[in-house]
């Protein structure tokens, strides 16, 4: 039933997302005119203006990954050693600033940490590329995955960042995808472990064997809503100030309406959540963030890991996998290959990142420095970058990791 509904909610969305796309231009101003009016201040500011506000002058960088793609990284300048924050699937980094002066970017900088925030490809903030263009070349540009992210994207920017500061490694701090890039870049490119001081790992993401309804069952119709996407072109899902994402925007931005809706009716179900933690208020200005574009590819990926019940490389399927691998299985992440210091923080209540999927991840890890349940038994996937109580639950621990590695 509720996959049916689900399905349904699908074919409509795209189909008025491709309605939409024929007058694009029109319908993505009118719709970005109306969203902005329910959005609150901090929900329309980008990213600049937001450390502006809450007391720094953020410098901006462009960096090229190997395969071409460019990445803007913003940097919140500090006298003492570099932390690298990374964020999530359907995220960008404005996720670790939008809480303001409790938000993570701001208090390891008031802290005087020089603050890294780094951007996946696809997102705005990475929908550039050398020779392909994100629209005419759709095939090229959103053919990747978190394995991608982890080992162009995340490399990238720890290179990026010794190079700029001259320090041989860094400390690092991922949330979700954010975490699961980690595990891909130390895992296939071991080199880059020596260039990680330490990695904190929040909401952890390499096995998905225990999801639970609603997003086991959706997860379980994942083949089916990527062939409806594939089929409708849709490559690119959720891209920014378009036409779905800005009517998104729209309906979830109205206050408590929104919080029913969005929060209780779709965002929720999947990440958990503790409404004292998340307000009402609040999601006027995450929805001015959130979400953020991926490809089609990376949900797949994720999906694959959630049906073959193991972290591997993506499968294409017997005759690609062979011609690509030398297998006809795509090859598992020899986790016990990551030797980097890495501190692990789940919640009892992430319906994501699950806590038996940590403690299976923790006993496979040969470097675990730290492992940590929160708290709170309602503390939840995105409780990690935007709870109200993150300075009395998270702050202690990643304060404690810091000043004992870095
Ligand atoms: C949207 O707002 C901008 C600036 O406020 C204005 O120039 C534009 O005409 C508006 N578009 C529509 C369709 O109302
Ligand atoms: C943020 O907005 C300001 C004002 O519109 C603009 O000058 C700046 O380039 C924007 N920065 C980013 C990172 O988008
Ligand atoms: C945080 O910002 C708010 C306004 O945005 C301000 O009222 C409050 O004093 C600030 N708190 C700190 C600790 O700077
Ligand atoms: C390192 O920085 C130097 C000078 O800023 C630059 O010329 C060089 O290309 C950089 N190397 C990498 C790998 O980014």
């Amino acid at each position: 039933m509720i996959t049916r509904f689900f399905l349904v909610t699908c074919i409509i969305f795209s189909y008025y997302d491709i309605t939409l796309a024929t007058y694009e231009d029109e319908f993505d101003s009118v719709f970005a005119n109306i969203s902005d009016a329910t959005l609150s201040e901090d929900g329309k500011l980008n990213f600049t203006q937001l450390a502006t506000k809450y007391g720094y002058s953020a410098d901006q960088y462009d960096l090229t990954t190997e395969d071409g793609y460019i990445l803007t990284l913003f940097n919140l300048p500090g006298n003492g050693p570099s932390v690298l924050l990374f964020h999530g699937v359907d995220d960008i980094c404005d996720t670790f600033i939008i809480r303001g002066n409790i938000s993570i970017s701001i208090t390891l900088a008031n802290a005087g940490y020089n603050i890294w925030l780094g951007n996946s490809r696809g997102t705005k903030y990475g929908r550039r590329h050398v020779t392909l263009d994100p629209d005419a070349n759709k095939e090229e540009f959103w053919d990747y995955s978190f394995h991608e992210i982890g080992s162009y994207d995340l490399a990238a920017t720890i290179d990026f960042i010794r190079n700029k500061t001259g320090e041989d490694s860094i400390a690092t701090i991922g949330h979700s995808q954010g975490t699961t890039a980690h595990y891909v870049l130390a895992s296939t490119r071991p080199e880059y472990n020596e260039r990680i001081k330490v990695t904190i790992s929040l909401a952890p993401i390499a096995f998905l064997s225990n999801l639970a309804p609603p997003v086991s069952l959706v997860a379980d119709v994942g083949p089916a809503i990527s062939l409806l996407f594939k089929s409708l072109g849709m490559e690119e899902i959720l891209q920014d100030r378009k036409a779905l994402s800005n009517i998104v925007t729209l309906i979830c931005s109205k206050g408590l309406i929104s919080y029913a809706l969005c929060g209780f009716g779709a965002l929720f179900p999947f990440s958990g959540v503790d409404p004292s933690n998340i307000e009402p208020e609040f999601l006027r200005t995450i929805f001015g963030h959130y979400p953020a574009a991926t490809s089609r590819k990376s949900l797949v990926h994720f999906d694959q890991v959630y049906l073959r019940k193991r972290f591997s490389q993506y499968d294409y399927g017997t005759i690609k996998n062979l011609a690509k691998y030398g297998s006809i299985a795509p090859p598992d992440y020899d986790l016990s290959a990551i030797t980097a210091k890495i501190a692990l923080i789940a919640g009892k209540n992430d319906q994501l990142s699950k806590v038996k999927d940590v403690e299976h991840l923790r006993d496979r890890l040969p470097n675990v420095v730290h492992y940590e349940v929160s708290e709170p038994k309602l503390w939840s996937h995105l409780d990690f970058v935007w709870a109200k109580t993150l300075p009395i639950h998270v702050y202690p621990t990643i304060f404690k990791i810091l000043e004992k590695y870095v």
